[in-house]
């Protein structure tokens, strides 16, 4: 405990030492631990692709990551979360990992069971895991939560979602980090010529993902950086986020595959964000127009 509570300092000052640097001074520094956490972003972005039937035209989903519940997102700023999702009418909702940040140290598991049953989304509510969720031995506590909680949990596995006979397939894979995913065994069984949708905590797996015909990869993980410095960008990119950190993306392929980093709603490490707001995401799906 010690050890951590030097480290943490150490961070601290490194921090405000690196935020000082670029002139951005006391007023910054109160701005990054006590504000920016505290905001939302309510990103909303229309996905148009050829392959969307047309029974999923104006489909609706919502994705929310990250959490990292703890005292740096108590249950309280959760809560407030559900309410907005709810409000935004979801058909599909969509957790990208990290719900506790050190889930053995987490005492209340038991109160984020009724925040995310909470939760309505008429064509589902799907999660995978995020390196947080396997670390302080989480696997099955995260498990056992989100299946309580009424999504399910894709590892290396896809679900068909039908509507009057018209499907759309969702893959989730395992985390990059701590678990084991594959990519290939989460594309099973689908019908070529669908629309596929592939869920990764980490986003660099888009490069994988590519040549199995995914058309679209959500992500998480990167925090979109959670302090960025003007002119210079993110200060930590961590593994598996570090060519892919924020926003979308085109990879080229045959396929070509449109990957989108969710920049994430809590904090790890440190309870700040500067020029990383935390973000909640709205996709629509669309036929195109021509
Ligand atoms: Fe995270």
């Amino acid at each position: 405990m010690a050890k951590k509570q030097t480290r943490r300092t150490f961070l601290k000052s490194l921090i405000g030492g690196t935020l000082a640097v670029f002139g951005i001074g006391a007023g910054g520094y109160f701005y990054a631990r006590e504000i920016e956490p505290n905001l939302l972003d309510v990103q909303t972005h229309i996905i148009a692709h050829s392959l969307i039937p047309g029974q999923f035209d104006g489909t609706r989903i919502v994705q929310f990551s990250d959490t990292h519940l703890g005292f740096q997102y108590p249950l309280e700023q959760l809560k407030r979360l559900a309410q907005k999702i709810n409000s935004l009418k979801p058909d599909m909702i969509i957790f990208s990992g990290d719900l506790m940040d050190e889930p053995n140290k987490y005492d209340t598991a038991h109160a984020i069971v009724p925040i995310l049953k909470g939760l309505h989304a008429p064509l589902g509510k799907f999660s995978i895991y995020g390196n947080h969720d396997h670390g302080g031995y989480g696997t099955n506590l995260y498990k056992t939560i989100m299946d309580e909680s009424g999504f399910q949990t894709l590892v290396n596995e896809n679900v068909a979602l039908t509507r009057n006979g018209q499907s759309i397939y969702l893959a989730g894979i395992d985390d990059a980090m701590l678990g084991k995913p594959d990519i290939k065994a989460s594309a099973n069984g689908i019908p070529t010529g669908a629309y596929k949708i592939l869920l990764s905590h980490a986003p660099d797996l888009a490069d994988d993902a590519i040549e199995h015909g995914f058309h679209f990869q959500l992500s998480g993980h990167s925090h979109g950086g959670q302090i960025k410095i003007p002119f210079f960008g993110a200060l930590v990119k961590p593994p598996f986020a570090e060519k892919y950190h924020e926003g979308f993306y085109t990879i080229a392929g045959e396929v070509p595959l449109t990957l989108y980093v969710n920049r994430g709603l809590g904090t790890t490490r440190l309870p700040f964000r500067f020029m990383s707001k935390p973000e909640l995401t709205v996709f629509t799906l669309k036929i195109p127009t021509e």
